[in-house]
């Protein structure tokens, strides 16, 4: 699993956390007993209420000669509302705005989530990039990447992005030497170029790879020529299984640096850039 998928998965784990929470917070109101919808006034409310209050009672009056009756208590403003029911109250405002947040957030998390699985799609699905591809029939293949005249054409798997090459030489003391990159005498260099990135195009007539970027040139074993690029083509470890069939494992990406012992000529015609 490479990096960016890790990272993928890891924005993906913290999303869920975050949308966890929301419902958590949104959904918290509901728990316990249920509560008059009169009591949503807060502390600072209330104690305001009953400040204004004290302040309309009347000045104090001199004391009359005769004995009065004790006045009544004024009626407290909070008691004396009707407590309303949360049907016929309806949707408050506050209510109106944790559900349009959520809302928004959940549209958010969907997409984010959409994307991602479209990201990983290749990864998830049996025999995409990123993972093992049946190229085709072995021998099918080198008949295709050997020309009459002993020139070679590089064949491209698109859902390998890799050019099939021949590898014919000597893989021993070569920067090849002991890694799984040669089967049935055909190679899977991948088109990317190690320099920064750029779809590496084949050139007949020099017989090697050229970047159109910057200038690298390879040979057509992918093997350091020319340019900025720090080291040859990347491959894929490759295989032949019970049926014949040459399998890339793109899961595998296999870096070699520039080869000190070349293992083809180049160029061995005219440049393309
Ligand atoms: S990306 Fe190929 S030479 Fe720079």
């Amino acid at each position: 699993m490479t990096a960016t998928q890790i990272l993928v998965l890891a924005f993906a784990g913290v999303a869920l956390v975050a949308i966890a929470s929301i419902f958590a917070i949104a959904y918290r109101r509901e728990d316990g007993a249920p509560r008059p919808r009169v009591g949503q006034l807060d502390r600072k409310a209330r104690r305001r209420d009953r400040l204004a209050g004290r302040a309309r009672e009347p000045e104090p009056q001199a004391l009359p000669e005769a004995p009065l009756e004790e006045e009544a208590a004024p009626a407290d403003p909070l008691e004396a509302r009707e407590v309303v029911d949360a049907e016929t109250m309806g949707v408050t405002r506050r209510q109106f705005f944790n559900r349009g947040v959520l809302g928004v957030f959940g549209l958010f998390l969907a997409q984010f989530g959409i994307a991602s699985l479209a990201f990983m799609w290749p990864k998830l699905r049996a025999g995409g990039f990123g993972s093992k591809v049946i190229a085709g029939d072995v021998e099918d293949l080198a008949s295709q990447v050997f020309l009459p005249d002993g020139r070679v054409s590089p064949l491209f798997i698109p859902a390998a992005q890799s050019y099939l090459v021949p590898f014919q030489g000597n893989i021993a003391g070569s920067s090849f030497d002991g890694l799984p990159v040669v089967a049935g005498g055909l190679m899977a260099l991948w088109q990317r170029c190690v320099h920064l990135g750029c779809r590496v195009p084949q050139c007949q007539s020099s017989q090697g790879f050229e970047c159109p970027c910057h200038g690298s040139k390879y040979n057509y074993h992918g093997e350091y020529e020319d340019g900025p690029a720090p080291r040859n083509l990347d491959r894929f470890a490759v295989t032949i299984d019970d049926d014949g069939q040459f399998v890339i494992d793109t899961g595998t990406v296999i870096q070699t640096p520039r080869a000190a012992v070349k293992t083809t000529e180049y160029p061995q015609g005219p440049s393309c850039i």
